[in-house]
């Protein structure tokens, strides 16, 4: 089919080519499938951008509302649904102009003057990460919330930390808590100084070389948002580092609430069962009727298997791509779309599973067996002079006399302890408190009541001060 009256007439590119593309081909190159999430910033930037050519005289103010208003029709379209996608539409850029054109005429095909896709998709594309991490930055909030209130509430409850899986020392369930709240602070940090770096503008790159129309660049910035420029057209039309970014941010953090995931995992089985999962967060098995399965925290822990897949994958798409804009760049939007959707629904599970899961501390107490306070038996010689490696390798002796004679450290006499070291006295007896252990490590970032009590004043100062908003 000749590009007359065939499809190729009416693509952007057609004017150039002869026959027709092969259906096959033109399902494989389409992107508009999902690439049409971005309708609402694709038409954002163009108002911008018809705005610089009004401003740099390339349109008349008349021809520059007529594109404006157009382009307001097809936006409600998108709102209300009924922007009908045709089969020649190749991308979002591609309908939208297409849709503009058959409302204003001719005059709509003036926006892309001096314009590219290449700097079109990756001002959509910047636009709508930075609207979607405005979105998401109170799920984030809303999670650490809900961790640091537990907290707050539950600080009398004491329960095996461990090591190696291995029961270690006593530690407060709150101790624990926080110690998931703290790297979901730093992603939060990072996630403001991500947006910033983000908050670049690539438009007026056009299709590699620049702008050919002394269009304002700086201000078309600042119409659209934007904190500054970009530096270098070149990099500017082929630059997804900040896809890269969002996707290692969006690993990171489901990295860290898979490590939650996996430990309450443990926590609710029947061997641990120091916590219970609220139904609404758990499913039931098809054949057993007595299971209750922590699907919600599998998940967690299953899909940031996937974020991170996602993350290694599109790196392999950048590595080796030769200058500026190829077609590997359209396979980013998959990638970040699939992220920021599995991202939000992470944080909304985790959230409402510790929100609602009850913690059994009857349990967590009676987790607690005498051998986890052989370093307190350890420190209580040091603080009677000994060194911490005589002191070490004497309490070793305490635990080995107590299995060989199989009875609880705190059954152990005197007269035992003293033929192990003169040093033990009667007030050994208040080494064989787990309250008296966990108090012991009042040294900020400890276990003691007073740390945790700093840890959640510092975490809710932090959430109290914490804001990203669009005019970051
Ligand atoms: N749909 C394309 C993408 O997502 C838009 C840019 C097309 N540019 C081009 N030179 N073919 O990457």
């Amino acid at each position: 089919m000749t590009s007359e009256g065939g499809t190729e007439a009416v693509k952007l590119w057609g004017g150039r080519f002869d026959a027709s593309t092969d259906p096959i081909m033109e399902k494989f190159n389409a992107s508009i499938s999902y690439d049409k999430a971005m309708w609402k910033q694709d038409i954002q930037g163009s108002i911008a951008y018809a705005k610089s050519l009004q401003k740099a005289n390339l349109l008349t103010d008349e021809e520059s509302q007529k594109i404006t208003d157009g382009l307001e029709v097809v936006k409600s379209e998108w709102a209300s649904q009924s922007f009908v996608i045709q089969p020649g539409d190749e991308d979002i850029h591609t309908a939208n102009e297409r849709r503009l054109k058959e409302i204003v005429g001719d005059v709509g095909g003036k926006v892309h003057t001096g314009r590219s896709r290449n700097d079109q998709v990756a001002v959509d594309m910047k636009l709508w990460l930075l609207e979607h991490i405005v979105q998401l930055a109170p799920h984030v909030t809303k999670l650490l919330e809900v961790l640091v209130e537990r907290a707050d509430r539950e600080k009398s409850i004491l329960m095996p930390g461990y090591t190696h899986l291995q029961r270690a020392q006593p530690i407060r369930w709150s101790h624990w808590l926080l110690s998931h709240v703290w790297p979901i602070v730093t992603d939060l940090k990072r996630l403001r100084s991500l947006y910033s770096r983000i908050n670049v503008c690539p438009l007026g790159s056009g299709a590699l070389a620049g702008n050919p129309f002394n269009i304002d660049r700086e201000n078309l910035a600042q119409e659209l948002g934007f904190d500054g420029v970009t530096k270098n057209s070149l990099h500017a039309v082929s630059d997804r580092d900040f896809v890269v970014e969002y996707m290692f941010w969006a690993s990171l953090v489901s990295s860290h609430l898979s490590r939650m995931a996996e430990d309450l995992i443990l926590f609710s089985t029947s061997e641990f069962g120091f916590v219970k999962l609220s139904d609404a967060y758990a499913t039931g098995s098809s054949l057993m009727p007595q299971k209750k399965n922590p699907d919600s925290l599998e998940l967690i822990r299953g899909k940031a298997g996937t974020m991170t897949g996602n993350l290694c994958g599109f790196l392999m798409v950048l590595k080796g791509l030769p200058s500026t804009y190829n077609k590997d760049l359209q396979e980013d939007k998959v990638k970040m779309f699939e992220t920021a959707c599995t991202i939000m629904g992470i944080l909304q599970v985790a959230a409402g599973t510790v929100a609602t899961l009850k913690v059994n501390e009857d349990v967590c107490r009676n987790a607690l067996s005498e051998e986890m306070l052989a370093t307190d038996v350890a420190y209580y010689l040091v603080k009677k002079g000994m060194a911490f490696r005589s002191a070490h390798g004497k309490a070793g002796e305490v635990v080995k006399l107590s299995e060989e004679l199989g009875c609880a450290l705190s059954q152990l006499t005197l007269d035992q302890l003293t033929k192990i070291s003169p040093l033990f006295e009667d007030d050994v007896s208040s080494v064989w408190n787990y309250e008296h252990s966990v108090e012991q490590y009042k040294a900020t970032g400890g276990t003691a009541l007073t740390s945790v009590n700093t840890q959640i004043a510092e975490a809710q100062e932090f959430l109290q001060s914490f804001r990203l908003t669009q005019e970051e």
